[in-house]
Parts: C-alpha cells; structure tokens; sequence
C-alpha cells in the first residue's frame, strides 16, 4: 500500500517541490493550499482549517501516514501570525486522529532559521499562550510601527513554532502515539517567497551577510524535500522534537557552541 502524505503549500516552493518528489517516490499525495491543490483552503481562518480537516478525511477514508505542514507567509503582516503559527499547528493537531491508524505514522513542520533572530517578546508570549486574539492583535501594532517592528513577525512566528514542537514532540498525543513529530529550519531557498529578496547581487549579498550560508549558499527547493521526505518517511522511527537546520551553515556561525 502506498503511504498517504498530506502536504500543505504544495502549489509553490518547497511544498510544491515535496509533493512531487513523494508522488516520485509512488506515495499518494494530498495537496493543501490556498489555489491549485486537492484541498482549496485557507489555513488564516478558523474556517479553512476546520475544512481541511473535513476534506483530508473524506479524501483519505479518515487514515493518513503523514502530515507535512509547509505552508507558509513571509510578509510583515497579522496573516503571517495567523498561517505560519495558529494555521500550522491546526494541521498538526486536527489531522493527528487520521494518523492513528498508520503503521508508521510522521508530522514534520517547516519553521525557519529566521526562528534565530531576535524576536518580538509580546508576540512570542502571546503565540506561546495560544491566544490567536492576542498575536493577531500584537502583530497589527508591530506592522503598524514600520519596516523594523515589522520585520519581527516572521521570525517570531517561527521561534514560536520550534518550542512548540519540543514543548509537544515527547507528550502522549504524540510520542505516546508513536508518532515522530520534528520540523526543519531552513536557510534561504529559492522560491518564489525569497525571489524578491535576491533577486540582484546587491540583494543576494545583503541576504549573505544575515544569512550566512558557507556551505554551497543559497539552495534549491528540492534539497528540502529530500529531508523532509526522510523525516516523514518510515525511515524516521526516533527523531523526536528535533529541529534541524538545513541552512548551509547559519546555525552554526549564528549559535556556534551556544547549542550545548
Ligand atoms: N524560501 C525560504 O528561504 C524559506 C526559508 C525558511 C523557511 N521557509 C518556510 O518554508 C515554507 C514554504 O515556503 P516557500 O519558500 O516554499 O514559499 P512559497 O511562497 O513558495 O510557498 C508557500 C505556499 O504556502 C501557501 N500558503 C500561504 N498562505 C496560505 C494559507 N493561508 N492557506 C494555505 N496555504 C497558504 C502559498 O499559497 C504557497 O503555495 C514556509 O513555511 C516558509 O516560511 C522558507
């Protein structure tokens, strides 16, 4: 039997990338995005998550073997609070039950090396809460105080998102349940949610300097999916709560012996 594999931001980027190198691989994929995928939804909205769930249960006959939450937004706006953190963890949580029933059930989500910058401490807090009201509230004010404030959302979103996989990964609902559950922080992939942003050497060289990438620089989307393909795969039995930088060295020279 194939293994069914949900993909949310599969239309674009390293989510369209991971669909297609499973669908490669003979696994079913079920895509997840806002416009050209199997589930048409929007992961900003209580409602688009609650079908998302109703559809992906249809559509698998109510048991899958992974969750890959992709989707994601990189602008300086409430939305990016409301996909990259609440929109993610509605997947994880909401299609944990379809899991049950898998022989080697995964979770992988996709954070960000940007989860290293320093964050905004009330939005961070408010996230770390659970209170969507609160973080959505917290992130009109940052984007309402111009381009430095606003520039916190992302990477707050993502920091925020880390704890919460090593807050989550070792519980009952999840290592209980034998469900590895880690997620990824990339470098800069080109995609089309960096190709503004590096469009021009001088921009390049800039996204250099923030992110330093010694190890072969900027990078394919497709590299991506091979690590998250491993993780979702039943190859992956004890990684528990990780997440791994594939970031070409950013981690390494941000944090340096900071890790341990
Ligand atoms: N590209 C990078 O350099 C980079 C680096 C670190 C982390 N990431 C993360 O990787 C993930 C994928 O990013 P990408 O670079 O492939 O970007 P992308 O813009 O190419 O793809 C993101 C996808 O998410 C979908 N999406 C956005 N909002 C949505 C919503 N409300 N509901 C459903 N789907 C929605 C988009 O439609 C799009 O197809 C994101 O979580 C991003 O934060 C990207």
């Amino acid at each position: 039997m194939p293994r069914i594999s949900v993909v949310t931001g599969s239309a674009s980027g390293i989510g369209k990338a991971t669909r297609e190198l499973l669908i490669e691989r003979g696994e079913i994929v079920i895509g997840v995005d806002v416009h050209d995928a199997d589930v048409v939804v929007d992961l900003s909205t209580a409602a688009g998550r609650a079908s998302l769930v109703e559809q992906v249960s249809e559509l698998s006959g109510g048991s899958i073997d992974a969750v890959l939450a992709v989707a994601g937004l990189a602008s300086p706006t409430a939305t990016t609070v409301a996909v990259n953190y609440f929109g993610t963890i509605a997947t994880l949580e909401g299609l944990r039950p379809l899991l049950l029933r898998s022989a080697a059930p995964r979770a992988v989500a996709v954070a960000s090396m940007a989860s290293l910058f320093p964050p905004d401490d009330i939005l961070l807090a408010a996230l770390l809460a659970g209170n969507e009201a609160d973080a959505l509230a917290r992130a009109s004010e940052l984007e309402a105080g111009g381009a430095e404030q606003g520039a916190l959302i992302y990477g707050t979103t993502k920091r925020a998102l880390a704890r919460w996989i090593r807050r989550n990964a070792a519980t009952d609902a999840w290592a209980g349940a034998s469900i590895p559950l880690n997620a990824i922080a990339p470098g800069v992939v080109d995609t089309p949610m960096t190709s503004d942003m590096i469009a021009t050497p001088q921009q390049r060289e800039a996204m250099a300097t923030m992110v330093p990438m010694p190890l072969n620089g900027i990078f394919e989307p497709r590299s991506v999916a091979y690590l998250l393909a491993w993780l979702a795969g039943e190859e992956n039995a004890h990684l528990c709560g990780q997440v791994i930088f594939i970031d070409g060295g950013s981690d390494v020279i941000i944090r340096g012996d900071a890790t341990w």
